[in-house]
């Protein structure tokens, strides 16, 4: 049987990659006003839904329905600055973790593309 993402990754490590772009947004001028006062529920939505995307358990949709992302995003103001932060948040968060580099690569290229899918303004 075909490995997942989900699976090839991990899903602690899939944990830490969220809890430490978490603590990039803490820190993040431009983007940290956008996020609710509590970060935790927005970490564990992020989480669920990685794992959900990556081949894990479907518990988002359970809790959340249909992704929709760009219509659940639509509300933030998101140009090119706000993308780009989200992105380099990422990556910092991406390059200390220790999945394998092909979970990465495919994250990298994930998170690119989504982000700028995402832009609205
Ligand atoms: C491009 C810059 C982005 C900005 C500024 C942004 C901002 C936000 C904000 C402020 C929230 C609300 C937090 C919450 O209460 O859940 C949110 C939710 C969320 N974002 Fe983003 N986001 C961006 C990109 C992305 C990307 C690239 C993904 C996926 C790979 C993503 C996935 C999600 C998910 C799954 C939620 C929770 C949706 C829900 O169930 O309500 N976001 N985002």
């Amino acid at each position: 049987m075909k490995q997942t993402y989900f699976e090839l990754i991990g899903q602690e490590n899939l944990w830490q990659l969220i809890a430490d772009f978490y603590e990039e947004i803490k820190k993040d001028d431009v983007l940290r006003p956008m996020y609710p006062k509590a970060l935790e529920p927005a970490q564990e939505r992020l989480f669920l839904f990685m794992m959900q995307y990556l081949g894990g358990p479907n518990i988002y949709s359970e809790n959340r329905g249909h992704p929709r992302l760009r219509m659940r995003h639509v509300r933030f103001p998101i140009d090119q600055e706000a993308r780009d932060r989200w992105f380099r948040n990422m990556t910092v968060a991406l390059d200390k973790n220790a999945m394998p580099e092909q979970g990465k690569e495919f994250l990298r290229r994930y998170f690119s593309d989504t982000a700028t899918f995402l832009k609205n303004k």
